[in-house]
């Protein structure tokens, strides 16, 4: 069922899980992704960037898809579609106006003082729709879908502040890195336990991928109730894709046909890695 995204993520903070966000790229992911939660009988917050949007049709088809395979795959677990870093508000609005039944404003790029009046916008247009908000302060490091940041660490004032537009959880940004970090990432677990306790809200930890599970378990134990997962199961994709080629497998029958090329390995991989994290979350059996 399509749902918005805030009372799942209200459970996971009070009950100290964390919902995963996987963002997704076409149909075999979204496919995938679904079936993996259905079985694991986990909430879910499908994420989708403009990039991934325009990829896929537009935000109308990535509606159309979900509610259909939502349908014909007889998912029964609580299912939030989400855009990720929507960087205006019209990007906001098509989507909400799309059937999107969560969206994140991400005003990162300017001062706080006209962050927080865009996202007022926004969030006063979500709530006629019945959709959920999500906001960032600070600023995300490393670059998603040729959106790029610098490592930004949030203030206590930006939380307080972003929070009185009503929004439903928070991006507080305290060294997370989209893609690969270098090194280990170097969190602000103190801040995220202060910002979590003032703002009252659930706080989403991006840049999910690659950061160790110590920390990952620690961070949910801070106030992170979304963590936000792309770049692993993107890699797992590739990865398989890989090795079909390398083994010659296209070549052999009908090889080249689609279903097998990504079938054969890159799925399984991308299940793995999809089972993997909302194993480490806590998320299972919280549908
Ligand atoms: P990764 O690609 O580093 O997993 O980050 C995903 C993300 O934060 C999506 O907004």
């Amino acid at each position: 069922m399509l749902v918005n995204a805030k009372e799942m993520l209200k459970k996971a903070l009070k009950e100290k899980y964390a919902v995963a966000q996987i963002n997704i790229n076409n149909l075999e992911w979204a496919k995938i992704v679904l079936e993996t939660v259905e079985e694991l009988k986990s909430p879910i917050i499908l994420g989708v960037t403009s990039g991934a949007s325009k990829w896929m049709g537009g935000w109308n088809t990535v509606t159309g898809m979900i509610n259909g395979l939502i349908k014909d795959l007889k998912i029964t677990v609580p299912v939030a579609l989400h855009v990720d870093h929507g960087t205006t508000i019209d990007v906001c609005k098509a989507a909400i106006d799309a059937g999107f039944t969560s969206v994140m404003y991400d005003g990162s790029h300017d001062l706080v003082e006209k962050n927080v009046i865009d996202t007022k916008i926004v969030v006063e247009y979500a709530k006629l729709h019945n959709v959920s908000v999500e906001a960032e302060v600070g600023s995300v490091g490393g670059t998603e879908d040729g959106i790029t940041g610098g490592v930004n660490y949030a203030s206590l004032e930006e939380c307080k502040l972003i929070a009185l537009t009503g929004i439903d959880f928070l991006a507080a940004s305290l060294g997370s890195v989209h893609g690969d970090y270098v090194g280990e990432p170097k969190l602000g677990f103190d801040e995220m336990v202060e910002y979590s306790l003032a703002t009252k809200l659930p706080l989403v930890l991006h840049g999910g991928s690659g950061i160790p599970d110590k920390m990952i378990i620690k961070a949910i134990k801070s106030g992170q109730a979304k963590i936000n997962v792309n770049t692993e199961v993107q890699k797992a994709f590739s990865s398989g894709v890989r090795t079909y080629i390398e083994e010659n497998k296209d070549k052999v029958g009908t090889g080249y046909d689609p279903r097998k090329v990504i079938g054969t390995y890159s799925i399984v991989n991308m299940k793995k890695v999809i089972a993997t994290k909302i194993t480490l979350f806590g998320s299972i059996n919280k549908a």
